[in-house]
């Protein structure tokens, strides 16, 4: 079994929050990132899929094809984008770090095993020291 590893980074605003809650409720829950004025952050997405290597070919996965599949599916839709308002995947949800890879998981899952390859982790890092990992 080979693990193939692809990372895009993205720019995108986004707001912590929940509407049922008031500005002060949702700083003391969500920091500095419930700010109502909104902020951004430089992410890196690192995608891994995992396969069998084709004997022919050598690859279960061309890592080009990869990237396309994120780019389209997923980077497009959020790169100098504001998250909670024009991302559709994110519509509806806290825009946590964790919903956001949960959100993006269930974006790449069908795309990816269309190509043979199957999902392994999505890790989305917000900062250079914060990250999440999710598996499905
Ligand atoms: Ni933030």
């Amino acid at each position: 079994m080979i693990y193939l590893t692809r990372r895009e980074r993205f720019s995108a605003a986004h707001r912590m929050f929940r509407t049922d809650l008031t500005d002060e409720e949702n700083l003391n829950i969500y920091g500095k990132c419930s700010n109502p004025m909104w902020h951004g952050h430089n992410y890196v997405l690192k995608v891994t899929v995992r396969g069998e290597p084709d004997p022919e070919t050598g690859y279960f996965m061309n890592a080009t094809r990869l990237k396309d599949i994120m780019l389209e599916r997923v980077v497009e839709k959020l790169d100098h984008k504001n998250m909670n308002l024009e991302t559709d995947f994110m519509a509806g949800k806290v825009a946590t770090t964790e919903n956001l890879a949960m959100a993006i998981w269930y974006e790449l899952e069908l795309p990816l095993a269309e190509e043979g390859a199957t999902l392994h982790c999505v890790r989305v890092e917000e900062t250079e020291n914060n990250y999440v990992e999710y598996y499905g």
